[in-house]
This record gives C-alpha cells, sequence and structure tokens, in this order.
C-alpha cells in the first residue's frame, strides 16, 4: 500500500463495462485530450488522432459495423443486425484512437502506434482521475478497413480501438492481487 494519491490511482484504475450518462462535459474533454497529448513521441512525430463519437453519430457507428459485416458476404438476421447496431450505445460517448503512422527513418512504425496507445490510456487515465470511467474496445470491426473507411481514416492510419466513455454502471469489481515477482526480474 502506498501513501502516494497520484501512485494509489495508478494502482487501482480499472475499465468499467457497464456505462451510463453523464459522459465528460466539452470542457473536460478538453481537459482530456490535452493528457493524451503527452504522451511519449518519439521524434515529436504526433502521431495521434482521436474521433469523438455521441448521440446519433453511435447509431451511425452501429450501422456503419452492420455495413462492413455485410460488405464481407455475412448472412445477418434481424436479431444479429440490432445487437450489432446496440455495441455503441453502451456508453454515451465513444473515442476512437487511430495512429496516424508517417514514414520516418527514425521512428519504427511500432513506435508511432505504441504513442498512440499510450495517448489512450493516457484518456483512460484523464477519464477516471475526472470521476467518469472507460473500458478499451477493439473486436474485429476495429481492425476492419471497411470501419475505418466509414470512419473516414486515411490508409496511413490505423485504429487501435473505441474508448468507451461514461459513468460507471456496474458497483466497484475487485481488483486482482497480482505479484510484481511474476512479471519482473533483474538482468
Ligand atoms: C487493445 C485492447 C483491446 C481491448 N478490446 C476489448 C474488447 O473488445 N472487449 C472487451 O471486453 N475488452 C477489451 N479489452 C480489455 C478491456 O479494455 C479491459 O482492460 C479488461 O476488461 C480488463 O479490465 P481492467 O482494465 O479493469 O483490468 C481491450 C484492451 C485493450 C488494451
Amino acid at each position: 500500500m502506498t501513501n502516494n494519491p497520484v501512485l494509489s490511482f495508478l494502482q487501482q484504475r480499472n475499465s468499467s463495462a457497464k456505462l451510463t450518462a453523464p459522459a465528460p462535459s466539452a470542457a473536460q474533454l478538453n481537459e482530456i485530450f490535452k493528457a493524451a497529448l503527452r504522451a511519449p513521441d518519439h521524434g515529436g512525430l504526433k502521431p495521434w488522432s482521436f474521433i469523438t463519437i455521441e448521440g446519433d453519430a453511435r447509431v451511425r457507428l452501429g450501422e456503419l459495423f452492420v455495413k462492413a459485416e455485410l460488405s464481407h458476404g455475412v448472412q445477418l438476421d434481424e436479431d444479429k443486425i440490432r445487437k450489432i447496431c446496440s455495441k455503441p450505445l453502451r456508453a454515451p460517448l465513444i473515442i476512437a484512437v487511430a495512429a496516424s503512422v508517417t514514414e520516418s527513418a527514425k521512428v519504427p512504425d511500432i513506435e508511432q502506434i505504441i504513442s498512440a496507445g499510450c495517448a489512450a490510456q493516457n484518456i483512460l487515465l484523464a477519464v477516471e482521475a475526472l470521476g467518469y470511467a472507460a473500458i478499451w474496445r477493439t473486436g474485429d470491426v476495429a481492425y476492419d478497413d471497411f470501419v475505418q473507411d466509414g470512419l473516414g481514416l486515411e490508409q496511413h492510419q490505423m485504429l487501435l480501438g473505441f474508448l468507451y466513455i461514461g459513468t460507471r454502471d456496474m458497483p466497484e469489481k475487485p481488483l486482482p492481487e497480482r505479484d510484481v515477482n511474476t512479471f519482473v526480474r533483474s538482468w
């Protein structure tokens, strides 16, 4: 146990699979994105791109997911279509996070993708710091070119996932006790 409040916050970060309104306000969202923009960034490439999806845009995202499945020839009955359409409605706000990868002799693609992943993590932390909750979700749709096109991403951009954001709508969950030594060794 630590007495340091920031460390304690980090050690207890966790996701909420169930979310409801309200989501962070526009002003809070601006602060959250400022945290995202402090992700470590080799070469100062700023390889980050964020798309906010709220309100009716969530309905359009569900429809995009369905169209993506249909474009691959997947047969969907009405029940399945309803299920897919309801997915983005699980939170009042979604932030799609993409890595904008530029060709660089010094900074390999993987480093730019990791940087965007760090930005996503900073968003999760900032959201939680403001008293809200979130969960990072992907699924096949996140890696689907049809979905990436539909979101307006360009060829050099890679979608890393959807951050579902809102207010926790489930009890706090017990966090697993993890033994640091299982994952750490000195060399
Ligand atoms: C890149 C990435 C993709 C993920 N995709 C999903 C997903 O599609 N569905 C899901 O339930 N959890 C997904 N997760 C895991 C959750 O975000 C979350 O971390 C997990 O439920 C464990 O909860 P915790 O964060 O409270 O430890 C993903 C996590 C990462 C880092």
